[in-house]
């Protein structure tokens, strides 16, 4: 079988499809090399003391482990440099991080979350990065937080790894989307999956059941009616998975059809998971499969973020799943 490695099939979309111009593919291959530095860091394991808590907190109050620190460090890096973007925002900083002076200013912005899943780490789960590209607005000539504060629509690109038994890469830049493995020995990604189609329908939720005390009764009822199986309204039995990293659980989703849910619920009033940096990307790539992303009452892609680091429900997946857990908010 031909090789398509991840070069050939950025250029064959900025041929063809047109949604990928030469700085964009730039930027997405840099990204993707950092995210060969990441891999291999998060392949050293303990050796490298990857999940050894460094003694900071992120903004969000998390305590950041060896391996969030240099995740972010490299994307910071790697990135810094190449003229393709105006500033960068990660969920491991406080405020955005503006292209240094003595780089050329590029007309792209980048949201990353370098390393979700990291209180996976010492126990050798799957964990990830995840990203996502917007474009300066028009217009805006000095770049702060309000640049970012765009609807998940206005992304050109988003995209998220896992690093697992082997390393993907999940992308799309509007045009459907792609799945790429590393290649460790020759040191690229090449395309393994592409045209990715969640299936409407599933029989698979996943779901951090400890909330369940905490759920509003919509999302309550939907997973009682999975849990009653054959013998409930639903009258078909359902599976549950649930890793704890976001990119290990929607990457299952997307390969097989499920439903990924973090609800809002009493405990997390405003949701659990960042609008910006996990939510509106993996809505992205999701809708692009021909899944649905909702946040229970609307389309997050749709939604006005008001804050770099606001949080979201999220119940994203298969479609006809998510519709009906939608459904159930809207009607109550
Ligand atoms: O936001 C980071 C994250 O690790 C996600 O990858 C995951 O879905 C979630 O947090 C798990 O959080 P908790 O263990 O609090 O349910």
């Amino acid at each position: 079988m031909k090789r398509v490695t991840l070069t050939q099939y950025l250029i064959e979309q900025q041929r063809s499809a047109g949604t990928v111009s030469p700085e964009l593919r730039l930027l997405l291959e840099v990204i993707a090399r950092a995210c060969k530095m990441i891999s291999h860091a998060v392949g050293k394991g303990a050796l490298a003391g990857i999940g050894d808590v460094v003694g900071t907190q992120n903004v969000q109050g998390e305590a950041q482990k060896r391996l969030d620190v240099v995740a972010n460090e490299v994307l910071v890096e790697a990135n810094e440099w190449g003229g393709q973007l105006a500033a960068m925002v990660s969920e491991e900083m406080d405020e955005p991080h503006l292209i240094p002076s003595r780089y050329p200013r590029g007309q792209f912005l980048l949201l990353m979350d370098p390393l979700d899943g990291s209180s996976n780490l010492d126990v050798n789960i799957s964990v990830g990065t995840i990203f996502s590209v917007l474009r300066v607005p028009d217009g805006c000539t000095s770049i702060d937080e309000k640049a970012f504060l765009q609807p998940g629509s206005k992304q050109v690109a988003a995209g998220f790894t896992v690093y697992g038994a082997s390393t993907i890469l999940v992308l799309t830049v509007g045009s459907g989307v792609a799945c790429f493995t590393l290649d460790k020995e020759l040191g690229s990604f090449v395309m393994t999956q592409t045209g990715l189609a969640i299936p409407a329908d599933t029989g698979e939720f996943a779901i951090n059941v400890s909330n369940m005390r905490n759920w509003e009764a919509p999302v309550k009822r939907y997973i009682d009616e999975c849990l009653a199986g054959k013998t409930g309204a639903r009258e078909k039995d359902f599976n549950m998975r649930w890793v704890a990293s976001m990119v290990a659980d929607v990457y299952r989703t997307l390969s097989r059809g499920g439903i990924f849910m973090y609800p809002r619920d009493a405990k997390h009033k405003d949701g659990r998971l960042r609008l910006m940096y996990e939510a509106n990307p993996m809505a992205f790539i999701v809708e692009q499969a021909g899944g649905a992303a909702t946040n229970g009452r609307q389309r997050i892609l749709d939604i006005q973020p008001g804050a770099l680091h606001q949080r979201v429900g999220v119940i994203l997946g298969s479609r006809n799943e998510v519709e009906r857990v939608t459904r159930y908010h809207l009607e109550k």
